[in-house]
């Protein structure tokens, strides 16, 4: 299994241009084929989780046409087969060929395994939406067989305001008979862009980013361009790496309003930034305060960024605490980051963790635990004394593209082994 290599404590200078949203495309990406011509999609990461999806868009017929953070994607002669376990267990997002199979064609078969390191994550909301929509649905041992004679528009009140649960409704409504709200829906801005694209297609999608989206179907979706919003998760990734050890180190392609909760959170530890109207640059970092972070819906502080905050706080002085309300499992970077050096603790309820700096954080040999887990010991990594090796790099790669290069071009000593 190759790993990946830091020699820390180098400072970084220059630029680093922030990439497409993961979270986005690989939501849009599935909603393409409900297009009845050919949709391309432009800043477009190049990741794994967009090669999985492009393999479950091959499997069923559709053509694509990949070019550098590009994809064409016509569904003309797509044909609704069974997804199998090889290809949606590759990615969580996979179930969002649930909704653009049962919205296409009103019927959708596919293998879907719940749960991953970070917690069971059940996708029982998307199945009350479906089924309020008028589909039946089937499920034995992760198979799901989900149909409908019509879906018809409805009513839908998500207990959760589930970012996945939204978006799958959302696809499996903009064709179906009729109006539908969805009420408590999430807000988090890929919704907004995946409402666009639909909405560039001709579908009729009023509210996207507002907690009550209404849904008018139609019959006919024609083709459009669109673009990936800039991923925000990356680049508070990006950011907090610059608050640590950037030497004016400035994180361009960026929609700072999309960063709000971590630009107040990093301004009330005491880091100094220049922000524009799509960079934010750090000339040089300073003696940081802890605070507490409290994870939340959108716009409240991402639960994505809880993992990578942790590594931050550890250089800040005093006791933080991070209170994680999303996930029930999302604290198992902190046992790889005690073994750095720093100095946390998990609560017995296992939703609060405690972090005191500030520690010295030494390189050594350490393990990802999940994606956004992964990139919280790189950023430790980046910073700690001499040299660091980390496992499963497999989880970082997934979500971060050229995570190498955009770091070794500012200085990094970061090499895959
Ligand atoms: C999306 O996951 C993101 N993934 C996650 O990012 C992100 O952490 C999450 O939203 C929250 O912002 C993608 O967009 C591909 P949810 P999703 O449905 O849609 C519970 C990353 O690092 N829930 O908002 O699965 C669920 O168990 C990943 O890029 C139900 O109980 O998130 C979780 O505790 C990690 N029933 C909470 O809601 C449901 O039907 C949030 O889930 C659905 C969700």
């Amino acid at each position: 299994m190759p790993k990946i290599k830091i020699e820390g404590n180098h400072q970084l200078s220059g630029t680093i241009d922030v990439g497409g949203a993961k979270n986005s495309a690989v939501a849009l990406i599935p909603a393409a084929i409900l297009c009845d011509e050919t949709v391309t999609i432009s800043n477009v990461p190049n990741i794994t989780d967009v090669d999985d999806l492009e393999r479950i868009l091959i499997h069923l017929n559709a053509k694509i046409n990949r070019g550098e953070n590009k994809v064409e994607i016509s569904s003309e002669n797509i044909i609704n087969k069974e997804i199998n376990e090889d290809l949606s267990k590759k990615l969580r997002a996979s179930y969002y060929f649930m909704g653009a199979l049962l919205g296409k064609f009103g019927k959708v078969e596919m293998y879907f395994p719940g749960g991953c390191a970070i917690g069971a994550r059940p996708i029982n909301l998307h199945l009350k939406g479906f089924e309020l929509l008028g589909a039946t649905i089937t499920e034995e041992e992760n198979h799901f067989t989900i149909e409908a004679e019509q879906l018809k528009g409805n009513n839908i009140y998500l207990d959760f305001p589930s970012v996945g649960a939204t978006i799958n409704i959302m696809l499996a409504a903009v064709k179906a008979k009729g109006k539908t709200i969805i009420e408590n829906a999430a807000k988090e801005p890929e919704i907004v862009n995946v409402a666009t694209f639909l909405n560039n297609m001709g579908a009729k999608i009023k509210g996207a980013g507002t907690s009550t989206i209404k849904i008018t179907g139609v019959k006919y979706l024609h083709s459009c361009f669109h673009e990936v919003i800039p991923d925000r998760i990356e680049a508070g990734t990006y950011l907090i790496i610059a608050s640590l050890i950037g030497k004016d180190l400035t994180i361009s392609n960026i929609i700072p309003n999309h960063l709000e909760a971590l630009i107040a959170k990093l301004n009330e530890c005491g880091v100094e930034m220049e922000q524009g109207i799509d960079y934010i640059r750090v000339l040089e970092p300073k003696e940081y305060k802890a605070t507490s972070i409290k994870t939340l819906v959108y716009p409240g502080f991402p639960t994505d960024l809880q993992q990578i905050m942790a590594t931050f706080l550890t250089q800040c002085k005093g006791r933080s605490v991070i209170e994680e309300t999303i996930y029930e499992n999302r604290f198992l970077n902190l046992f790889e980051l005690n073994k750095m050096g720093a100095d946390t603790k998990v609560l017995a309820n296992n939703q609060k963790a405690i972090i005191k700096g500030k520690t010295k954080l030494i390189g050594t040999e350490v393990n990802s635990t999940d994606l956004r887990g992964g990139a919280s010991l790189l950023v430790a990594a980046l910073i700690a004394e001499g040299t660091t090796t980390i496992d499963n790099i497999g989880y970082i790669l997934r979500g971060y593209d050229k995570i190498v290069e955009k770091l070794s071009s500012v200085g990094a000593k970061i090499e895959i082994i």
